[in-house]
C-alpha cells in the first residue's frame, strides 16, 4: 500500500521538481520471480528548483539490492530506502549520477501495473504511476528524460525483446540468454516508458511519411495469431496516413510497434514507440469479432497512435491537466472514424456514450470538473469526464472559432510545446491568439463539473413574421460546487418549414459568431429572427452542438417534422429519440401500454421506406429505442428501475407489432448472400437487418424466435450470430438455452468471444440472472484474475443490467460489494472501476437507495481497502 494513501493532491500545490533526470540507462534481467533492474539516473538540480534540496524518489512494492552515487557505493548514512521512497540526503552540488538496483517479482504482480506477466509475456503498464513498481524515479509526467534500455532475457522464454525508440543492438548474453538495446531519443516522463518480452508472433509491413521515411510498423500477438492482426495494423497504417493528411502530423522514429496482451486493466497504452494494449482491441476476424468490435479496434489503434503527437511529444505537466491529452485524443480518433466511416452516424453513437457514461457520472456523487482540482487517487480520474467530456470542449472549440482558427491553434500549440509538458492554459493561448478571441469564459468548460440544461422557448408572430426563441440555462449543483455560473454555450441552430425547407435565418441572429451557431453565455437570451414566412420548428443543437441536455417545448407534430426533414441527420434521429422517450415516459406514468400513437409508427414507416436502402447504418441508429438507463436519467429522482423496464418493453412491443410486416420484409431484402467485409457499408447493412430482428421479435416473439434460431445457426460472421443470440436472450425459454449451450461449446478455448457470452447472459432482464451469474462464475472459463473476464460478467452486470443489479432486495448490491472486496486484495484499479456502478444510486426511489446505500457503506467499512476503493466508496457516499 502506498503511504500517501488518503493524502489529498491540489492542483494549486503544484511546484517544479528539485532534481531532473536528463538520461535514464536501464538495464533490465528478466525472470519470472526474480527480475533485477540496474538503473543509472543522469541528475542535475532543476534550476525551478530549491537548491541544495534532499532529493525523494517515488517507488512502489520495490526492493533496493544496491546503491552508488557517481559510481561509488552510497554510505548507508547517505540515504534511506523504504519500498515506497528513496531519499538521497545531501546530493551532490554539481551533475552526478545515482545507480539504483532493484529486484521485483513480475509474476507476484496482480496489479498489472509495472512489469508483469500476462500469460507467458513480459509486459509494462506504466501509466499513471506504475513506473515506480519497477526502479525509485521521479515518477510525475513533468520530469523528462531520455532512456536507454537494455533487455535481457531467456532466448527459450523471450524470443523477442521491445522496447521504446529504435532498436540499437542485440545479442547472445551467454548461458542461453540474450539481450536486445533500444534508445529512445524523444525526451519522455517515464509513464511512457515499456518494455516487452516474450515468444510472440508479428505482422509487419513498411508506412513511409510524407517527407519519404521508411517506417517499420509491426504488430505482435500471441503465437498463432498474427492473421487476427492483420486488420489491426491496417488501421495503423490508415491512423499515420490520416494524421499528415488532417494534422500535418509526421512519425518521428524508424519502427512503430504495437503489441497485444491478454491481461490489461485499460483499453491501451501509448507507450512511445511500443503501444501496449488490451488483445479485445487488436484481434479480429469474422468469425470472432463484430462490427462493432473492429470498429473499436479502429478508433482504439488510431486513439493510441494519435497520442504520439497529443501526450507524447507534448505530454502534461501533471495529472490535473490529463484531459490535455486524452481530450485531445479522443476528439481525434473520433474524427478519424468519422471520415473513415459515416460522420453522421459516428457522431450519434459517440452522443450515445457521451450520455450513457459521462452524463451519468456528472448527474451523481463522482462528478467532478474535465481538470479536477483535486484527487486522492489519479487512477480513478481516467473518466468518461477527462476523456469524452474533455473531447466534447475540444469539439466546442473548433465550433466557435471554426475550422481554419482551429487548425492554426492546432500548428501553434505543436511548435510552441513540443517536447515540453504543457497545461491547458496553454493549449487554449494558442487558440486565443490563433483565432483573435477572448477564450476566458469558455475555459470554464475545463473548471466547472455538472451537465447545464438548456431551456428553449418559441414563439411566432405571424403577423409581424418574426420568430422570438427564449433559451435559459442552468446547471445543478455538484459535490464541491454548490453555486454554478452560466456556460459558454455555442448552439448550433436552423428553422424548418413546416413542409420542411429550411428558413433562411436573418443574420442579426447570430451576428458576430460563426454562421448558424448562436453562443448563449449568460443565463438567458431572446433570438429574435425576422422575415420568417411561416411558422418554424426550430432545430437546436445540431450535431450536438455542446453537451448539455435540451429542454424544447416541442409538439409531436413539430418533433416529426424534424424528423422527416431537418437537414442535420443528428437532430432527425434526435427528434425520432425524443419521441420515442416521450411515449415510454407516458407508459412508467401508466403502468400500462400508452394509447397507441400512430403518428410514431406512421413516421417510422415513412422513414423506412425513404432511407433504409440509402443509409441504413443510419436507419439502425433510429430503429434502436433510448436504453432503460436513458429512460432512468430523463426521470431524475426517485427511479424505479422495474417500472422503466416494463414500460420500455411495452413500447417496444408495440412498435414491434404494428411495423411486423415492414420489418419481415426489409429483414428479408437485406438477408442477401454477400461475403462478410468489415467495412462500413456491410456493417451498416447487418446493423439494420440485426435491428429489424430485434424490434419484429418484439412484436411477434414466436416469429421473431424462429427467425432468430436460423440466423445464429447459419450465420458465417460473429456479428449476424452474435446479434442472434442478443434477440434470443431476451426470450425466455428453450430455444434460448439450446443457442448459449451451441455457443459455449462452438467458441471453447476463445477467451474473448466467450466474454461475449458472459455479458450476454449477465444482461438478461429476469430475477435468475443473479444466480446465473453467480454460476458463470465458477465456469471454467471464467477468472478474477483476467480484467477483461471480470468486466464480462461482472461489469455487464452492475454497469448494463438496470433492473437485476438494482433488485429491490439489494442482492445485486451485495453481490458486487462482496465482489469488489473481494477484487480489491488483488487488482484495486478494476476493482474501483467496477465500484462506480453506484455511480447513479442516488436517483433511485427511497427502498432501493437505502440498500444502495448499506451495501455501498459495508464497502467503505471494510479494513485495508485500497486507496482506489476507498476513494471511490467514500465519494460515493458523500
Ligand atoms: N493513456 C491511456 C489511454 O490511451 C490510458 C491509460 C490509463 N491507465 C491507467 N492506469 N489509468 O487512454
Ligand atoms: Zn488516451
Amino acid at each position: 500500500m502506498r503511504d500517501e494513501s488518503g493524502a489529498v493532491i491540489r492542483l494549486e500545490d503544484y511546484r517544479p521538481t528539485d532534481y531532473l533526470i536528463d538520461r535514464a540507462e536501464l538495464d533490465i534481467r528478466l525472470a519470472r520471480h526474480a527480475t533485477r533492474i540496474l538503473a543509472k539516473l543522469h541528475l542535475r538540480a532543476n534550476p525551478a528548483g530549491r537548491p541544495a534540496a534532499p532529493l525523494v524518489l517515488d517507488g512502489d512494492e520495490l526492493r533496493l539490492v544496491s546503491l552508488a552515487i557517481d559510481d561509488v557505493p552510497a554510505a548507508p548514512e547517505a540515504f534511506e530506502a523504504s519500498p515506497e521512497r528513496l531519499v538521497i540526503h545531501a546530493p551532490p552540488a554539481q551533475p552526478f549520477t545515482l545507480t539504483i538496483e532493484t529486484e521485483i517479482n513480475p509474476t507476484a504482480n496482480t496489479k498489472l501495473m509495472g512489469l508483469y506477466r500476462s500469460g507467458s509475456a513480459y509486459c509494462t503498464q506504466c501509466e499513471a504511476e506504475g513506473f515506480r513498481r519497477i526502479t525509485y524515479f521521479l515518477d510525475r509526467p513533468d520530469v523528462l528524460s531520455v532512456f536507454t534500455t537494455r533487455i535481457e532475457a531467456d532466448r527459450d522464454e523471450a524470443p523477442v525483446l521491445l522496447g521504446n525508440g529504435n532498436p540499437v543492438a542485440a545479442g547472445d548474453a551467454g548461458g542461453g540468454r540474450h539481450f536486445a538495446i533500444w534508445h529512445d531519443p524523444f525526451p519522455k516522463p517515464c509513464y511512457l516508458f515499456a518494455i516487452v518480452g516474450g515468444r510472440l508472433d508479428k505482422v509487419a509491413d513498411r508506412f513511409t511519411t510524407m517527407s519519404g521515411r521508411a517506417v517499420e510498423v509491426a504488430v505482435y500477438v500471441e503465437p498463432g495469431k498474427a492473421e487476427d492482426a492483420t486488420y489491426a495494423l491496417d488501421a495503423l497504417k490508415r491512423s499515420m496516413a490520416w494524421d499528415e493528411r488532417v494534422f500535418g502530423r509526421e512519425y518521428d522514429l524508424d519502427v512503430f510497434n504495437v503489441v497485444a496482451v491478454s491481461d490489461f486493466n485499460m483499453g491501451a497504452m501509448e507507450n512511445k514507440g511500443l503501444n501496449i494494449f488490451n488483445d479485445k482491441y487488436v484481434l479480429a476476424s469474422p468469425e470472432t469479432a463484430t462490427d462493432a468490435d473492429y470498429a473499436n479496434i479502429e478508433a482504439i489503434i488510431a486513439h493510441e497512435y494519435f497520442h504520439n503527437w497529443t501526450g507524447n511529444r507534448i505530454t502534461c505537466r501533471d495529472w490535473f491537466q490529463l484531459c490535455l491529452k486524452e481530450g485531445l485524443t479522443v476528439f481525434r480518433d473520433q474524427e478519424f472514424s468519422a471520415d473513415e466511416r459515416s460522420r453522421a452516424v459516428k457522431r450519434i453513437a459517440d452522443v450515445r456514450v457521451l450520455r450513457a457514461q459521462q452524463f451519468a457520472e456528472d448527474s451523481g456523487p463522482l462528478a467532478h470538473p474535465v481538470r479536477p482540482r483535486q484527487y486522492r487517487e489519479i487512477n480513478n480520474f481516467y473518466t468518461a469526464t477527462v476523456y469524452e467530456k474533455g473531447a466534447e470542449v475540444i469539439r466546442m472549440l473548433k465550433t466557435l472559432i471554426g475550422d481554419d482558427a482551429f487548425r492554426r491553434g492546432m500548428d501553434l500549440y505543436f511548435d510552441r510545446y513540443d517536447g515540453t509538458a504543457a497545461t491547458i492554459e496553454e493549449f487554449l493561448a494558442c487558440f486565443a491568439e490563433a483565432s483573435g478571441r477572448d477564450l476566458g469564459h469558455f475555459a470554464q468548460w475545463y473548471e466547472q463539473a455538472g451537465t447545464p440544461t438548456v431551456n428553449a422557448r418559441g414563439h411566432y408572430d405571424a403577423e409581424a413574421k418574426t420568430y422570438r426563441l427564449a433559451l435559459t440555462q442552468a446547471t445543478p449543483p455538484t459535490p464541491g460546487q454548490p453555486e454554478k455560473s452560466p456556460q459558454l454555450i455555442p448552439i448550433s441552430l436552423g428553422l424548418v418549414g413546416q413542409s420542411g425547407a429550411e428558413i433562411a435565418l436573418s443574420p442579426a441572429a447570430t451576428a458576430g459568431h460563426m454562421p448558424g451557431v448562436f453562443v448563449l453565455d449568460g443565463p438567458s437570451a431572446t433570438l429574435t429572427f425576422t422575415h420568417v414566412p411561416e411558422r418554424p420548428v426550430p432545430s437546436l443543437l445540431r450535431g450536438f452542438s455542446a453537451p448539455v441536455r435540451l429542454e424544447i417545448d416541442l409538439e409531436e407534430d413539430d418533433l416529426l417534422v424534424l424528423f422527416r426533414h431537418d437537414s442535420d441527420p443528428f437532430n432527425q434521429w434526435q427528434s425520432a429519440q425524443t419521441v420515442a422517450t416521450r411515449a415510454i415516459l407516458r407508459a412508467v406514468g401508466a403502468g400500462t401500454p400508452p394509447v397507441p400513437d400512430r403518428r410514431m409508427a406512421d413516421a417510422l414507416r415513412h422513414f423506412l421506406a425513404m432511407r433504409a436502402g440509402s443509409d441504413p447504418a443510419f436507419a439502425a441508429q433510429v430503429l434502436a429505442l433510448p436504453t432503460e438507463a436513458d429512460i432512468a436519467r430523463e426521470i431524475g429522482h426517485d427511479v424505479d428501475p422495474d417500472a422503466v423496464h416494463r414500460a420500455r418493453r411495452l413500447v417496444k412491443v408495440e412498435i414491434g407489432a404494428a411495423l411486423a410486416a415492414e420489418l419481415a420484409e426489409l429483414y428479408g431484402k437485406l438477408s442477401t448472400q454477400e461475403p462478410y467485409a468489415p467495412d462500413a457499408a456491410g456493417a451498416g447493412r447487418r446493423a439494420l437487418r440485426n435491428a429489424c430482428l430485434d424490434l419484429f421479435a418484439a412484436g411477434l416473439p414466436a416469429e421473431g424466435e424462429e427467425l432468430a434460431m436460423r440466423q445464429f445457426r447459419g450465420a458465417d460472421n460473429m456479428t449476424d450470430r452474435f446479434a442472434a443470440l442478443g434477440v434470443l436472450s431476451h426470450l425466455p425459454g428453450t430455444a434460448r438455452e439450446t443457442a448459449l449451450g451451441e455457443f459455449a461449446e462452438r467458441f471453447r478455448g476463445n477467451a474473448l468471444v466467450l466474454d461475449k457470452w458472459f455479458s450476454l447472459q449477465a444482461m438478461i432482464p429476469e430475477p435468475e440472472t443473479l444466480e446465473r451469474v453467480r454460476g458463470l462464475m465458477r465456469h471454467p472459463a471464467f477468472s478474477m484474475g483476467n480484467p477483461n473476464r471480470v468486466r464480462s460478467l461482472i461489469g455487464s452486470f452492475a454497469m448494463a443490467n438496470l433492473t437485476q443489479f438494482n433488485r429491490p432486495d439489494g442482492a445485486g448490491y451485495d453481490f458486487l460489494a462482496d465482489t469488489v472486496i473481494a477484487l480489491d486484495a488483488r487488482n484495486p484499479q478494476v476493482a474501483a472501476r467496477l465500484l462506480t456502478a453506484f455511480r447513479t444510486w442516488k436517483m433511485l426511489e427511497p427502498a432501493r437507495r437505502a440498500e444502495a446505500e448499506k451495501a455501498l457503506r459495508r464497502v467503505a467499512d471494510t479494513p485495508g481497502l485500497s486507496p482506489d476503493v476507498a476513494d471511490i466508496s467514500g465519494r460515493s457516499l458523500s
